[in-house]
């Protein structure tokens, strides 16, 4: 137990979150846990992994089931007694086209992007040793200006959401509040934007956050938390549109994921697929 330096990718067995492990394989300095809701998924990653050279560990992880996310927590506890990287890439869309209805897709998409992102931090954290780097994926969905629904809510609620006291608790009260509105179809008169997508996102993104300012109190020395937009990349999620590749996708969650010790920053901050840090309260969106 212990010595080793572990890092964990979550939906790692495609798209984005694959190619952040062909960088983390290639990169970290330790022993790098390809985790996947599906076993059969998952196992077959590792293995096209091993075609290209890079040696990867799996475990099974759905951060939809409160059960996986505690046998998770327990195995890299009792194995490892800590973690040294945590990468949070698992996340859902609904299609354009899907015809679920909105409130469905809001209290599935925020339950599993926010809600669930929250879960796994909030059960992995304690395990966090001195000097842990923490890499969320948002998007440029997740930016505080899409918050543009009617005003002057939308306004109110950037406000809310940019405050550098809000809680966590706060902002899960802020997240329910958007269900609730698309559910009674009221969404944009309550200053919110309609896509759940984004909503999910822009949580996220004031969830780092609030994380980097409890790490700043943590007794834990130099606990660093940052998201970023990987640019528009070309995954199942986005039917296979967007100019970047799974691997110019990896580059800047790769990049927070691997931030040395003792960096002054980023920390807290939200960074765009070029590297850029980007005032996420200001703006503008690039
Ligand atoms: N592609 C883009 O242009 C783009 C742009 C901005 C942000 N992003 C963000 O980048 C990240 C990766 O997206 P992607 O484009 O690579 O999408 P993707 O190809 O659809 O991959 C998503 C991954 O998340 C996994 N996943 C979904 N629900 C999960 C759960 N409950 N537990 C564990 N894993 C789960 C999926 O597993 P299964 O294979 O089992 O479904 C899959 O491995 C996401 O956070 C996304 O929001 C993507």
């Amino acid at each position: 137990m212990g010595g080793k330096r572990i890092a964990v990718v979550t939906g790692a067995n495609k798209g984005i979150g694959f190619g952040i492990m062909k960088e983390l394989c290639a990169k970290f300095d330790g022993i790098v846990y390809l985790t996947a809701r599906d076993e059969g998924r998952g196992l077959a990653a590792v293995e096209e992994l091993k075609k290209l050279g890079l040696t990867a560990r799996f475990h099974q992880l759905d951060i939809d089931n409160a059960d996986s996310i505690s046998k998770f927590t327990e195995y890299i506890k009792n194995t490892y007694g800590g973690l040294d990287v945590l990468v949070n890439n698992a996340a859902i869309a609904y299609k354009r086209e899907s015809t679920v209805p909105l409130g469905e897709q809001a209290e599935h998409t925020i339950r599993v992007n926010f809600f669930d992102t929250l879960a796994l931090c909030r059960s992995l954290f304690p395990l966090l040793r001195p000097h842990a780097r923490v890499s969320t994926v948002t998007s440029s969905s997740g930016h505080l200006l899409r918050i543009n629904g009617n005003e002057p809510h939308a306004s109110a609620l950037k406000e809310k959401l940019a405050s550098p006291s809000l809680t966590e608790e706060e902002l899960c009260d802020l997240m329910n509040q958007y269900v609730e509105k698309a559910k009674e179809g009221t969404w944009k008169e309550a200053g919110w934007p309609y896509k759940p997508y984004e909503v999910s996102k822009v949580g996220v993104s004031a969830l780092t956050r609030i994380q980097q300012r409890a790490f700043d109190a943590d007794p834990r020395e130099d606990l660093v938390v940052n998201c970023a937009h990987p640019g528009d990349v070309a995954t199942d999620m986005t039917s296979n549109r967007g100019p970047l590749t799974i691997e110019e996708g990896a580059v800047v969650p790769s990049y927070l994921a691997l931030l040395p010790p003792n960096i002054k920053e980023p920390k807290g901050a939200y960074l765009w697929y070029d590297m850029r840090v980007i005032d996420w309260v200001k703006g503008p969106i690039p």
